[in-house]
């Protein structure tokens, strides 16, 4: 969460931030600042997003060639101007941005009060840039060793760029736990998040490692190194995303622009990695460590939010095709509890951003443990892609909604790859039914469109339920775990209060929530456990709820039972998540824009959740 940029070289700094920090308002949005160096150092900073820091900027001097910008989630007091960044020391002649979380930052507040230091805001960055301040004043050190030095007393995740007064030929980054990505330019640099406000002026970048620190300067030289004080030779790669991929390109949002995506990106995940004809899959980073794989007693997935939704999805996949055991973690859960873990296992940790901040703890306490890592990550160079033994990437693009939607589908189609080669390698699928699956696979892509042009009638769907204060979610099987994802996706975007459940645990409790006020969505394209369902939703209609039913088309019977039937196109069962996600996505997008709410912003929310 925060996003954080800086820029040093020719260029006027100042729109480059602001255009930064609007690009990674996704990790958070509740106050912004920015810092420019230009003789004198001038901060402007406000609560809210980017564009309310423009206001306060406009008319204001703010021609510099060197500056660093922040654009914030609140973790350590409220989001307010005081608390925005950037934050200066003492003296006012350091500038720092901070994404992450020092733990032990009351021990050196109250250390530092004691040598006379004041605090202005509730923050630890504020105390992070005074100890800095001190550090250098005791050691008479160079700012760079004043960081390195201050960083090895801190306890936490940290991504900062600091910027001195005294010296407006360089900033100094580093990061342990939060991302940070160096851009060069030509006698440029770049230091942010991601490489989203990078990608417009470079194609070269280097990703920095967990404690590390970089030093990049006006004259076009940069260093890195380690916390530890060691030299590095970082390797340059090249950004292979483009702008249009990060632009709205035509669509009112970005969440909606990524759910009409998800036909392409499917496509994109499977590309090259299965034939339906030929009856192969092939994962790269699975085939690698087929022997150790096909040996594991049981799998662990460990994931977050939408990611572990897709990985319950996976539960069923592994356990249904390829007959392994299967255990599905919440991965602040797994961490925590001191899991049995040994080196027979192996762990699927599945993340978006691939920063999730518990995700990668439980991937650190598993790999302690020896198991084998096999990371399923959305963004390229990730954290986790690069903590995890062998893995594979989503190819969903980027996806800069707060809400998730195309990583979901193409999570979900890398586990239904993940399942089919196990089971291909165990014998436990025949060779008619794999080619039956991964036919069907091929065609999701164009069934998802078909679903798509049902966008008008779920619209309108979204208007008659628009006001309502609860939804109950349902489904049984491989829609379970659907129905959570879109009991999810409703109250993250139009802060309705929504629940998933089993159909049949309704019965255990839910049922008493139900009457004439209640909508209820039913996943019911399941082939197996149809006429379960049709009972789950008599029992509904019993109680007056107001039954919206996801079915398959042609259905007749539980259309005569829902109050609104929205038909899908019929696929394999195992592979239904990726159809009957879409109008649940579509539902609650429609549903959140007629209540006025920011889509692609919700409150309170970040898109990357690098805190624990
Ligand atoms: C989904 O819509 C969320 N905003 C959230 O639950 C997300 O899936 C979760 O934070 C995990 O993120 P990751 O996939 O980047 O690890």
């Amino acid at each position: 969460m925060c996003g954080i940029v800086g820029y040093i070289g020719n260029r006027e700094a100042f729109p480059i931030l602001i255009k930064g920090l609007k690009r990674l308002e996704y990790r958070g949005y509740d106050s912004a600042g920015i810092a420019l160096l230009n003789g004198d150092l001038s901060v402007y900073k406000k609560a809210g997003k980017v564009s309310e820091l423009e206001k306060v900027t406009d008319g204001k001097p703010t021609y510099a060639t060197i500056g660093i910008g922040h654009t914030r989630w609140a973790t350590h007091g409220e989001p307010n101007d005081t608390n925005a960044h950037p934050h200066l020391s003492q003296s006012g002649n350091l500038a720092i941005i901070h994404n992450g979380i020092i733990e032990n930052y009351a021990s050196i507040k109250a250390e530092l009060q004691k040598r006379g230091y004041t605090f202005h805001s509730d923050t630890d960055t504020e105390v992070l840039v005074n100890l800095i301040e001190e550090v250098r004043k005791q050691e008479k050190s160079s700012l760079e060793d004043a960081v390195r030095i201050a960083l090895n007393e801190v306890v936490g995740a940290y991504a900062i760029v600091v910027l001195d007064k005294a010296n407006p030929d360089y900033l100094v980054a580093a990061r342990k736990g939060s991302p940070l990505v160096i851009g060069i330019g030509e006698g440029e640099f770049y230091v942010a998040s991601d490489a989203t406000p990078i990608i417009e002026y470079t194609k070269n970048v280097v990703y920095l490692d967990d404690q590390e620190y970089a030093v990049v300067r006006r004259n076009g030289e940069f260093t890195v190194k380690t916390l530890g004080n060691v030299q590095k030779s970082p390797a340059i790669q090249k950004l292979e995303m483009s702008l249009e991929t990060i632009e709205k390109g035509g669509f009112e949002h970005f969440m909606l622009k990524e759910i009409y995506e998800q036909p392409k990106v499917i496509a994109d995940s499977l590309r090259g990695r299965m034939s339906a004809s030929q009856g192969w899959i092939k994962l790269g980073g699975l085939s690698e460590y087929i022997n150790r794989i096909d040996k594991a007693d049981r799998f662990v997935v460990t994931a977050c939010g939408t990611s572990w939704h897709s990985g319950l999805i996976g539960e069923y996949l592994i356990e249904d095709l390829a007959r392994v055991s299967v255990e599905v973690e919440y991965a602040s859960e797994f961490r925590y509890r001191n899991p049995i873990i040994d080196e027979k296992d192996v762990v699927i940790a599945i993340s978006q951003s691939g920063e999730t901040a518990d995700t990668l703890a439980a991937i650190e306490l598993a790999k302690e443990r020896r198991a084998l890592i096999y990371g399923i990550c959305n963004v390229i160079g990730s954290s986790i892609a690069r903590a995890s033994h062998a893995g594979s990437y989503t190819h969903a693009g980027p996806e800069i909604g707060v809400a998730s939607t195309k990583a979901f589908s193409t999570q979900i189609c890398i586990l239904t790859l993940i399942a089919l080669q196990i089971a291909q390698q165990k014998g436990t699928i025949s060779t008619s039914k794999l080619r039956e699956i991964l036919y069907e696979l091929e065609n999701i892509p164009s069934k998802i469109e078909e679903v798509l042009k049902l966008d008008a009638q779920i619209k309108e769907l979204a208007a008659i339920y628009k006001d309502a204060s609860n939804f109950l979610y349902l489904g049984r099987g491989y829609n379970f775990p659907v129905a959570l994802e879109g009991a999810l996706k409703l109250k993250e975007i139009s802060y309705i209060h929504a629940e998933g459940y089993p159909a049949a645990e309704m019965k255990h409790g839910p049922i008493a929530l139900i009457d004439e006020e209640m909508p209820v969505v039913f996943l019911a394209t399941n082939q197996s456990a149809y006429e379960k369902i049709v009972s789950n939703v008599q029992e509904v209609k019993a109680r007056k709820g107001k039954i919206i039913a996801v079915v398959n088309k042609g259905d007749t019977q539980i259309r005569a039972l829902a109050d609104h039937i929205i038909e899908v196109p019929e696929t394999e069962e195992v592979l239904s998540p990726l159809i009957t996600i879409v109008p649940l996505q579509l539902l609650a997008y429609h549903i959140a824009i007629l209540r006025g709410c920011n889509v692609d912003q919700p409150r309170n929310l970040a898109k990357s959740v690098t805190v624990e």
